[in-house]
């Protein structure tokens, strides 16, 4: 008999972008509205958060827009991050640093190009307990052959190296898209751990290619590709995740016109001309259950959204706290069109545009939905 309702005990979500201003007012909500109890927050605002300071400060902005969710705060590698700026963010409670190659994605331009200077920051992250997230890409540059299509691959033998180097130091390869980075997860020992999206479980290369709401990165890769990722997923490996890289970027920069193409460019990726990033927070948790339903691994939720990830992070579920879903039916709504900022009223188009995001399968019904929480 196929089941009808689903218990998930606290779901907590691995890697989340919260955003600043009027963003932040509209996003930060959507955590606790998409089901989760936890949201571990990237640093990748303009101007990155580089200190501990910056970090506590914003987990607090967040705290007051959404009281009910526990965020969890990091930091951007670069070369302001000491190993005593560590020492003091592990002792304020900041949880992880997160590295992004230069240039791979939004607000990346102050990110690393040598790993290896970098070795005294993770010496005494390692010896605080600290999380180090990877954006697991290359920069992309074509006189050595390297593109957004094996950026990923190649990165890999830097993952492999600081875990040789620290294999204490706890390692999380963020978003991973093929094959060959679930193996390289999977043959790294107990420390190292990598996040899914429930993106990259559904799209392929063709459903991003000329479709700004699909493109992120890393971009989705092949059909055998995402099979290794629904594997993991199937296969409940403790290592693999739900790390979301819900991305909320406005309207206005995921289809860029002329005219709105000057105030976006701080968002814009490279030379390309729509901002990378898919946005499913306000329907996480039924989303994940809808799609692990379609390959078959519906029994693995509970390991996806929130065991496998609680163990890692050491961050036990909150004692009685479950979220009910159920299967939805035709009295339902579908995923919203689009989520608009309260201040975009009595806008004209273009400015109405800068304040909406439009959330992954937006338009369409999930086959789950939240009873209760
Ligand atoms: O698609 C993405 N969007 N990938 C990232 O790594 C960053 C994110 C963002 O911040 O928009
Ligand atoms: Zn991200």
């Amino acid at each position: 008999m196929t089941v009808q309702t689903l218990e998930v005990p606290s779901p907590a979500d691995f890697h989340v972008h919260l955003r600043q201003g009027a963003m932040r007012e509209l996003v930060a909500p959507h955590v606790a509205l998409g089901g989760m109890d936890l949201a571990y927050v990237m640093p990748n605002l303009a101007p990155p958060i580089q200190s501990s300071d910056e970090a506590m400060e914003y987990v607090r902005a967040l705290e007051a827009l959404a009281p009910h969710t526990r965020f969890l705060g990091t930091m951007y590698l670069s070369p302001k991050l000491t190993p005593d700026e560590i020492r003091r963010a592990a002792a304020a409670g900041v949880r992880g640093v997160k590295s992004y190659p230069r240039g791979v994605t939004t607000n990346s331009d102050g990110g690393i190009e040598d790993y290896e200077v970098y070795y005294p920051v993770f010496a005494a992250m390692e010896e605080t307990n600290m999380v180090l997230n990877l954006h697991g890409e290359l920069p992309s540059d074509a006189d050595k052959g390297i593109c957004v299509l094996n950026a990923e691959p190649l990165f890999l033998s830097h993952l492999e190296k600081i875990h040789k180097q620290f294999p204490r130091l706890r390692i999380v390869l963020e978003h991973a898209t093929t094959r060959a980075a679930v193996e390289c997860v999977k043959r790294c020992g107990e420390t190292v751990a990598c996040t899914i999206t429930p993106h990259h479980l559904q799209l392929i290369v063709d459903d991003w290619a000329g479709k700004p709401l699909h493109f992120c990165k890393p971009v989705a890769k092949t059909p055998d590709d995402r099979a290794a990722l629904r594997d993991v997923i199937r296969e409940g490996h403790p290592r693999f995740f739900l790390g979301s890289d819900s991305a909320p970027h406005p309207l206005a920069s995921k289809y860029p016109s002329p005219a709105s193409r000057d105030n976006a460019t701080q968002n814009l990726v490279h030379n390309c001309g729509c901002a990378a990033g898919v946005y499913t927070q306000p329907v996480l948790l039924p989303l994940c259950a809808t799609l692990l339903e379609s390959f078959g691994a519906l029994d693995k939720l509970n390991a996806y959204v929130s065991e496998n990830g609680r163990r890692f992070y050491q961050e036990p579920a909150t004692p009685g706290r479950v979220v009910k879903l159920r299967r939805v039916t035709e009295a339902d709504a579908a995923v919203p069109a689009a989520y608009v900022h309260p201040a975009s009223q009595g806008l004209d188009d273009t400015d109405a545009a800068k304040l909406q995001v439009v959330p992954f399968m937006g338009g369409q019904r999930l086959a789950w939905c939240i009873e209760s929480a």
